[in-house]
């Protein structure tokens, strides 16, 4: 089975792509390299044996997909590509919507021009906005984002419910992530975004190996037990194994279906802070700061 996927170099995509390789499939990806190194191919290569085959471009580029689906004979594809960050998302929302929403977009078209109708978007729990009941299900209301990056996953996830209905024979599965956290066991792959990491668990490490002096926790007076932000971290691994059994389901469902990813079980800041100390022995200096635009006390 071969699977195009965007964003195949980036944290998710990338263990993504070596459990497709891991289970006999051929990813061939599509990464612009904006947030993620050219050496992961190699890494990818190290850890299952083969190097997948790499286009170094952008989603948006209608032209090189055209000629991605006119050489390949994709079956699938798992459509990682976008930026991820929700603070950056409130500073820079026309670039948000331009990569997320454009670029699906643009992507979509490309697939109904080359006839491929199996489609893996991911999605993600800010399509929940604020939400009023924890733990989320998939039937909570979706919407109210309170932050671009997730009004965009909610517009995509919108314009890709629409296609469906409108063309009945296309399969495409939104799949939730809560927060994605962890590295591949072998520590060959991880989380190594470009610049200063806008997510908690990345930081984190950084400040571990000195990389960075202290972490910032972003407000400790929100309406939770300790006053610091709670999210449901699941194993990036255990999220790329999603992946797959989405791609099962592919076969066997038509539609457009939304599915959570995640344990089900919130962790604060200062949780998470403490669990990487216990199990990385190492002490992670942090100092209170304020809060950060678009964050919500609990997801
Ligand atoms: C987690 C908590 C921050 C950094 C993520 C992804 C997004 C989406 C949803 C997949 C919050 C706090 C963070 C720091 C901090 N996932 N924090 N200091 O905002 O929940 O969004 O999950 O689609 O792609 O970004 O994750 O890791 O940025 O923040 O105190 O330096 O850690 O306030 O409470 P978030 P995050």
């Amino acid at each position: 089975m071969n699977v195009l996927v965007t964003g195949g170099l980036g944290y998710i995509g990338s263990h993504t792509c070596v459990k497709l390789i891991e289970s006999g499939m051929t990813p061939i990806i599509l990464d612009n390299l904006s947030n993620a190194k050219p050496e992961v191919v190699q890494r990818i290569e190290h850890l299952v044996g083969e190097a997948p085959l790499c286009y170094f471009g952008d989603v948006r580029d209608g032209e090189l997909l055209d000629s991605i689906f006119a050489t390949h004979d994709i079956d699938a594809v798992i459509h990682f590509a976008g930026l991820k960050a929700v603070g950056e998302s409130v500073i820079k929302p026309l670039t948000y919507y331009d990569n997320n929403v454009n670029g699906s977009l643009v992507l979509a078209k490309a697939m109904r021009k080359a006839g491929v109708n199996s489609l893996i978007f991911s999605s993600s729990a800010t399509v929940y906005g604020d939400p009023e009941h924890v733990p989320l299900t998939e039937n909570s209301p979706t919407g109210a984002a309170t932050n671009p990056y997730g009004r965009s996953k909610h517009m995509i996830e919108q314009c890709f419910t629409d296609l469906q209905k409108s063309v009945p024979t296309l399969s495409i599965t939104l799949l939730r992530y809560f927060n994605p956290a962890g590295a591949h066991p072998s520590g060959n792959i991880g989380e190594q975004p470009n610049g200063i990491p806008n997510n908690l668990v990345p930081y984190i490490t950084q400040v571990a190996i000195g990389q960075r002096e202290a972490l910032s926790v972003f407000g400790d007076d929100y309406d939770t037990p300790d006053g610091t932000g709670v999210r449901d971290y699941l194993h990036v691994v255990d999220l790329a194994v999603g992946h797959l059994k989405a791609l099962d389901k592919l076969n066997v469902q038509d539609g457009c279906v939304a599915y959570n990813l995640g344990t089900g079980q919130g962790y604060s800041v200062l949780e998470m802070v403490a669990a990487f100390e216990k199990a990385s022995g190492q002490q992670v200096p942090y100092n209170i700061a304020p809060r950060r635009a678009g964050d919500i006390a609990c997801c």
